[in-house]
This record gives C-alpha cells, structure tokens and sequence, in this order.
C-alpha cells in the first residue's frame, strides 16, 4: 500500500505502524515507552503524529497504516502536542540534573532541549517517594520514573521474572516491587535489563566508586584490579568510539593511570574456569552423574534459579564465575607469589554486570576474605576515568601484569552467548581426543538467538548441547528437566539477551545494532588470538603445576569452587 509521510509518497505493508515506515523512511519520531519487538503500550504518546481526517492526534508507535492514509510528523500542531507532553512529564520530576548520573544520557533530558523546553509551564504537586538503596546491585529513584513501563515489561517478558510492576493508580501510579518493598527483599535477580532500559536516572547500578577510590588512596592497601572480557569491545563507546571497538591495551593503560597496583585479565581466569568446568563435565559424563550440567558464570542466572528452581541446583556446575576465580587466586597464588598480606589486598572487578555486585558479597564466595572486595561497572570505570582527567584516546597501549593475565581467545569469547559452551567445546575435544579440533567455531552456538542447540561429535560420543540466553529462553529447558525428558549434556544460560556484551553495568544506550558490533569484536579477539583454546594457556598449565595440583582436585576445590541455596529468603 502507499501512504503520505509529510508530503512524500512512501511503501508501507499491512500491519505496519506509522513509526515503523517512518523509521525506514529516515524520519524521526521521538518516543519513550516504545521498545522495538514489543507490542507497543502507548503509554507516553511523545510519538505522536497528525492523521488527516483521523480528527485527532495519534500515536505513531501503536497507529496502523492504511491505504492512502496522510501522516504529519512535524506540524507545529505536533511539535507543540510533544513539548506539551515533555513539560508535564518534568513537572512531575525532580528535575535534579545537576547531580543525576544519567545526565548527559538520559532520553528525558535530550527532548527537553530538542523541544526547547526552558522553563517550568506545570507546577503542581509532586510524587514523592523514597530512593530504594538496598540492594548491592541497583538503586531505584520512583521520582525520577516517568511510567514508560520499558524497566517492568523487559522484566516480565524478557526476564520472566516479575520483580516489579505497576502500582496504585492516577496520581499515585508508580513502578515498585510487591507491596513497595525493597528490591533486595523481592526475587529480582540483579540483572539490570531493567537499568539498561530505563531512559532516565530512576534505576541505575549501585555505584561502588567512593570505595574504589578510597581503597586506591589507602598506602596500606595493595589494590589490584581485573577487567572482564565484555568490557574491552564497551568502554570505547564511552568516550566516542564507535560501538565494538576493541580498547583493551587503553583500559589498562587507564586503570594504572587510576592508581591500581596491578591490572590483571578476568580472561585468564576464563581460561582457568573452563579447565575446571570441561573437566567437573566430563566426570559427571564418566560417572553418571548429574546432567545436564548448567553454567554457573552469570550471577543474575544463578540467582534465578535459586528463585525459582532450586530443586535443580545439582545441575549447576559447582565453579565459581572467573572474576571470583581470580579474587580468590590473587589473594592466594599471587599474594603468597609476591610477599603480599592478603588482608591488606583489595580486589577490584571491573565488570559489564550489575549482578556481580551482587556476587561478591555472597558469603560462600570468600574464606577468611571476600574473593572480591568491589565491583564496578563499565560505565563506573568511564565516570572514574573522566573525573581522573585521563584522555582515554591519548594514552598508550599496555598489556596486563603478569602472570594472571594471560588469556587465550576462548577466555575472550565468554563475553558473548554462546562463548562459554564454545570455549568448554574446544577444550572437552582435548580432553576426549588428545588433539585439538579441526575447526574451532561453533556456528550453531554462535549469535544473539535466544536459545542454540547443538549435536557436537567427538570422538565415538554425541555431546548434547544448547545455549540460552534471557532467562525467559531457559523456563522450558529447565521444565523439561523437571520432566527428565531433557535430552541435553550441557547448556550455557547466561542472564542477559545476548550474554555479557548486553549486560546491565555496559554503556547506555544499549541498542541491538551495539550488541551485534559488540559480539562481533569479541571473536576479533579470538581469531587474532595466538592460542584460541584454554588447556594451551601456558600460565594456566604453570599454576597448576605450582600451586593448584590437579584439576577438579583439593586445591581446586577449596578455591575454584563453590555451592548454591535455595532462595525462599531473600
Ligand atoms: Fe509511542 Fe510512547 S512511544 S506512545
């Protein structure tokens, strides 16, 4: 069919919206509540467009086209429905830019400008609530929400986990978990989709950057920091770069600018965590026992089945995630290595995930000391750059310490879904075989599909595998597990749709064009990878041989492993 968009005759097929020829078109309508591949709510209505003879305003993101049908996206009738819209939306905002940390990237603000909002039209009564700081992993400001509903739908129907919703009505209308609690005394798993999604400052991490630096200003801490394999292919994004871009080397060369002691590569203990994990899967092959055996390096996934599975956390591989890993072996292995007290060692995670904020305070992750003291998120390392006045495109390229920061491509690949799975693949083939595989990629398991199966041949064996990603993907893997009908030996899940190039703590806005450019540097880095399988990482094989004995063995145990609970409590 053929439709009218500002004068210009256009294509548009049935069941389209306005907003969807407009977007192919190249014309721009400004939304809020919309999110691409959801059924739109029309909550906002800033998308509004003007319909010839539809005799009133509409919205763009939810109006379907018809034959013939005459759209005007930039009317003054138009522009003044939006400012409108934008001037009553702040007047019920606390309008605190000065101190919010989306400003300079918040959606609300931006329209403000482009509308040229300047000064406070409605001044009325406003929603007062308290800021919900409870949580270790994510702070909610209910003034600062403005009711889109992105944060409870990405919740609900991409998380499948409900932790928060809509209450009361008109006036008093807001999003909170059940009966206003606190979002650490709910079944929230810590994800942060719901961070990724907001377009204001009403949810945001739980920011762990004054204890970061008062441990960096502290002479008798010795502070060591470790970057995760997602945040390399982010960062750049930060300080302009084009999404995907890889700023490995000025990551490093940022964090000892910052003050830390020593700056090692959660890659590394990728490397390591797949050792263990190839070898804790092939025993439970060999010796019948509990299978399929899920991942356990994705925090908010391990806290969602504690929720709502606990019955099959004997599935769950018992190795901690890499970053605890590493805390663990740095206050050990490389404490004892370099005359260190590991009392004064403070280990700092940098980290695309809000959930590892969570993590690391998990009692069970730590012995006489936390694995890791604090985690900070790839937005918080940019914040703490800035205020640093570091130029992050001026300054050189710089390897990790050594020697926990070796790390070969398939540590590389756990920041995207489908990552882990491969990178165990290559190495339970060693394991089977004694030789390497002919061709490390794994298609099948490869890209940003919710769940990837796969049939993998080695040897005389037929390896059962998926790869799931958004928590909604794995419910019926894990009912069919329930059922014992499961036909599976191993499945990756990973919380984030996507992995962790998506996760909640990665620079805003996330959009999937991003997260595609992201995952595609992320196997950069493994093809130019001079050694692409974890039992070829030579420093790996050293800390064996020096410190950890066999692997799945006592050492190993003790400090690579841990257990799970169930979670009737929060
Ligand atoms: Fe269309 Fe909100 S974006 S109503």
């Amino acid at each position: 069919m053929n439709i009218t968009l500002n004068g210009h005759t256009c294509w548009a097929k049935p069941g389209e919206t306005i907003l969807d020829v407009s977007r192919r078109e190249g014309v721009n309508i400004p939304t809020l509540c919309h999110m691409s591949d959801f059924s739109p709510t029309g909550s906002c209505r800033l998308c509004t467009v003007e319909v010839e003879n539809a005799g009133s305003l509409v919205p763009a993101c939810a109006y379907p086209v018809h034959e013939g049908m005459e759209v005007r996206t930039n009317s003054p009738r138009v522009r003044r429905a939006r400012k409108t819209i934008i001037e009553l939306l702040i007047a019920n905002h606390p309008q605190d830019c000065l101190f919010c940390v989306r400003s300079g990237n918040c959606e609300l603000q931006k329209l403000t400008q482009e509308y040229g909002v300047r000064t406070h039209r409605y001044e009325g009564e406003r929603r007062r609530a308290r800021i919900d700081i409870a949580s270790p992993a994510i702070e909610r400001d209910p003034e600062k929400c403005i009711l889109c509903g992105r944060c409870v739908r990405v919740c609900h129907e991409v998380q499948h986990v409900g932790a928060i919703d809509f209450v009361h009505r008109g006036f008093k209308s807001a999003v909170a978990p059940a009966l206003e609690r606190s979002l650490n005394t709910v079944p929230c798993v810590d994800c942060g989709q719901c961070v990724v999604n907001c377009p204001v400052g009403a949810l945001t991490e739980k920011s762990n950057q004054k204890p970061v630096w008062e441990a960096i200003n502290d002479p008798e801490r010795f502070v060591v920091v470790q970057v995760a394999p997602a945040v390399r292919v982010a960062l750049g994004e930060e300080f302009g770069a084009e999404p995907g871009t890889v700023v490995t080397g000025k990551t490093v060369a940022a964090l000892r600018r910052l003050g830390f002691d020593r700056v090692f590569d959660t890659n590394f203990s990728a490397d390591l965590t797949i050792i263990e994990e190839a070898n804790e899967l092939l025993g439970r092959l060999k010796n019948e026992g509990v299978t399929p055996m899920l991942t356990s390096c994705s925090p908010g996934w391990v806290k969602f089945i504690e929720h709502y599975y606990p019955d099959l956390l004997g599935n769950l591989s018992s190795c901690k995630s890499p970053h605890e890993m590493q805390g663990a072996l740095l206050k050990s292995y490389y404490a004892q290595k370099i005359g260190v007290d590991p009392s004064r060692m403070y280990v700092v995670s940098v980290m695309p995930c809000t959930a590892k904020k969570y993590e690391a305070q998990r009692p069970e992750l730590g012995g006489a000391y936390a694995d890791v003291d604090a985690v900070i998120t790839t937005r918080e390392l940019a914040r703490m750059i800035r205020v640093a006045g570091i130029d992050f495109f001026k300054l050189p390229n710089e390897g990790f310490d050594d020697p926990l920061g070796e790390s070969t491509g398939a540590g590389a690949i756990f920041g995207a879904a489908g990552g882990v799975m491969e990178a165990a693949l290559r190495t339970a083939h060693f394991y089977l075989t004694g030789s390497d595989m002919k061709s490390l990629t794994f298609a099948p398991i490869r890209g940003l599909d919710g769940v990837k199966q796969a049939d993998v041949r080695i040897g005389d064996f037929t390896l059962k595998v998926a790869a799931v990603s958004g928590l909604k993907n794995i419910k019926s893997l894990l009912d069919d597990m329930r059922d014992g009908t499961s036909p599976f030996h191993f499945i990756e899940v990973m919380a984030c749709p996507g992995g962790c190039v998506n996760g909640g703590g990665q620079p805003l806005p996330t959009t999937p064009e991003k997260v595609r450019l992201r995952t595609e540097s992320i196997y950069q880095i493994d093809r130019e990878s001079p050694r692409r399988c974890s039992h070829r990482n030579e420093s790996v094989q050293k800390l064996y041989a020096e410190f950890l004995g066999e692997p799945n063995g006592h050492t190993a145990h003790e400090l690579l492993h841990t257990h799970y609970v169930a979670r009737d409590e929060f």
